[in-house]
């Protein structure tokens, strides 16, 4: 893929995504939630590409909640099957683009069918570097801090602020820079509690199968207007840049 300037000066390094959306887009046009679904999967296609487009290093997706087993069964039904669909369909091109896929999220209540395919996926794209895409599937924030706690016991460990920085799922790539919501709520329903500790935020009312690179644009300019002071004053920030020491 090409390597096309980024369009605004600040791209986050890590994005996070709640994909919101699905069902009211398609109930808006008389269509079967799945269908919302459906053209979910292509945005998150057309995602991936101004992602890559714009030089992000890491895009963290929300597809599947620990609570959304309690949407109807055919929904439940339909969200598996379309994700075993796409990867068949996607992953040779996510593979030749430099996209490494990771599965976060708890791989029990999965069928051997969908886990097959994470597994299948994930190896296919150990080696490739350009992009790492974490496709959050049966993923919540509650259940991420108490595997990590369980995983630390397990070996010994003491319950530390690095420890569960070393445990919880998104060890491999580190914190978000950016959250984007779509679809209008403004909650993190249950997605990475841990790891957004100092994440912005961006809530957008457009609804997941509408979002497109335009969108992204928007969020990433917002981004990049915002101050992230960790805890800091504003004129310590200031002080650090022109290279005092902020305990001056
Ligand atoms: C998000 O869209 C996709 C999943 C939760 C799997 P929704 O299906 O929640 O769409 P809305 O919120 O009902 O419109
Ligand atoms: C969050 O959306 C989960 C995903 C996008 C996968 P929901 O639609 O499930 O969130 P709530 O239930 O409205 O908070
Ligand atoms: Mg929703």
């Amino acid at each position: 893929m090409a390597n096309l300037p980024s369009p605004v000066s600040c791209v986050p390094r890590h994005v996070a995504i709640v994909m919101d959306g699905n069902g009211r887009w398609a109930k808006k046009r008389h269509l079967p939630r799945v269908a919302g679904h459906k053209q979910g999967v292509d945005a998150l296609r057309r995602t991936v590409r101004a992602c890559l487009e714009r030089d992000v290093q890491v895009l963290t997706v929300f597809a599947f909640s620990s609570e959304n087993w309690s949407r109807p069964e055919d929904e439940v039904s339909g969200l598996m099957n379309l994700l075993v669909m796409a990867l068949s369909r996607e992953v040779p091109k996510l593979s030749k683009n430099g996209v490494r896929l990771h599965f976060p999220g708890d791989s029990h209540g999965l069928s051997s069918r969908v886990l097959q395919g994470l597994q299948k996926a994930e190896q296919t794209t150990v080696h490739n570097q350009k992009m790492v895409l974490n496709v959050c599937f049966n993923y919540g924030g509650r259940w991420d801090i108490a595997q990590a706690a369980r995983q630390l016991v397990a070996q010994g460990r003491e319950i530390t602020e690095e420890g569960l920085c070393e445990t919880t799922a998104l060890a491999h790539v580190g914190d978000p820079d950016l959250l984007i919501r779509t679809g209008g709520e403004m909650r993190i329903s249950n997605f990475l509690l841990w790891q957004c500790a100092y994440t912005e935020l961006f809530f957008t009312p457009c609804l997941w199968p509408d979002f497109d690179a335009a969108e992204l644009d928007r969020a990433f300019a917002d981004f990049a207007g915002r101050e992230r002071r960790f805890g800091q004053t504003s004129d310590q920030l200031t002080m650090t840049q022109s290279g005092a020491s902020p305990h001056a």
